[in-house]
C-alpha cells in the first residue's frame, strides 16, 4: 500500500527544513518513514555538534535510527514533546492520510501530544481532496467485524499483506492493518469520527486538526502554516 514517493533530494530538503526549527533543550517526536528519516539523521548530526535534545520515537524503525545517529531518547511517560516531525502518505490542506508504514497508531499518539506537529513530505504527496486508502489498525480478532463495518461506511477494505512474510502485516503493537479505500474523501473529519467509533479499531490513519506546519520538499522547500 506504500505509495510511490518523490525524489530523495525533495524528501531530504523537507526533513532538513523541519529539523532546522528544533531548538536546544527540545523534546522531539521522531516520525516514521523515509522522509522523517532525513529529519532524524539531520538531528543526529546536530546532536554531534552539541544540540541538546531528547527524542520520542513513533516506531521500532524510528527508535533504531535515532539510536544509530546518537539522539538520546525518552518516553511519553517522562516528557511531553515540544515538537513532532513526521511524514505523510497524502496531504490535502492540513488534513493527512498516514499509516503507509503501519505506524500510525503510535504516530498519532506522539504527534498529537506535541506542542507543534510539523509534517514533512515531498510534493508528490499533495492531493485535493484526499483519496488514498485509509490504513486502519485493527485488533486481530476484530478484523471480520471491522471489515463489514467499513463496507457499510461505503469503503472497500483490504487486509494488508506482508511482503517478506506469509500472511498479514503485524504492527509494532501486535495488531493487523486493513487498508480501506473510500474514493474521494469529501469530509475527512466526519469519516475520522466514524472510524474512531468502530469497536475493534485501534487507530486509523486520518489525521485531522493535528498538523501545524507542512514542509513540502521540491526544488526548494515550501513551508505552509
Ligand atoms: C508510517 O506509518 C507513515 O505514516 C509514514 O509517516 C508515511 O508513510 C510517510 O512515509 P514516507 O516518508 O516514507 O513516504
Amino acid at each position: 500500500m506504500k505509495q510511490q514517493g518523490g525524489t530523495d533530494d525533495a524528501k531530504r530538503r523537507a526533513g532538513e527544513s523541519a529539523a532546522d526549527t528544533v531548538s536546544d533543550g527540545a523534546v522531539v517526536g521522531l516520525g516514521t518513514g523515509s522522509t522523517a528519516a532525513y529529519a532524524i539523521r539531520e538531528l543526529g548530526r546536530r546532536v554531534d555538534s552539541g544540540l541538546d535534545i531528547r527524542g520520542i520515537p513513533t516506531s521500532h524503525g524510528a527508535r533504531r535510527l535515532a539510536r544509530e545517529v546518537g539522539i538520546p531518547l525518552t518516553t511519553l511517560a517522562e516528557a511531553t514533546p515540544d515538537v513532532a516531525i513526521d511524514g505523510a502518505d497524502q496531504v490535502a490542506g492540513f488534513e493527512l492520510i498516514k499509516g503507509g508504514g503501519a505506524a500510525h497508531a503510535r504516530e498519532k499518539l506522539v504527534d498529537s501530544a506535541a506542542e507543534r506537529f510539523l509534517v514533512v513530505v515531498d510534493e508528490t504527496k499533495l492531493a485535493e481532496p484526499l483519496d488514498a486508502a485509509v490504513p486502519v489498525e485493527v485488533l486481530p480478532d476484530a478484523v471480520p467485524v471491522v471489515e463489514r463495518e467499513l463496507a457499510a461506511l461505503g469503503g472497500t477494505p483490504e487486509l494488508r499483506a506482508a511482503e517478506r512474510k506469509d500472511g498479514p502485516v503485524v504492527t509494532d503493537n501486535g495488531n493487523l492493518v486493513v487498508d480501506c479505500a473510500f474514493g474521494a474523501i469529501a469530509d475527512a473529519e466526519a469519516l475520522a469520527a466514524d472510524l474512531s467509533a468502530l469497536p475493534g479499531v485501534v487507530e486509523h490513519g486520518l489525521f485531522v486538526g493535528l498538523a501545524d506546519e507542512i514542509h513540502v520538499g521540491g526544488d526548494a522547500v515550501d513551508v505552509r502554516r
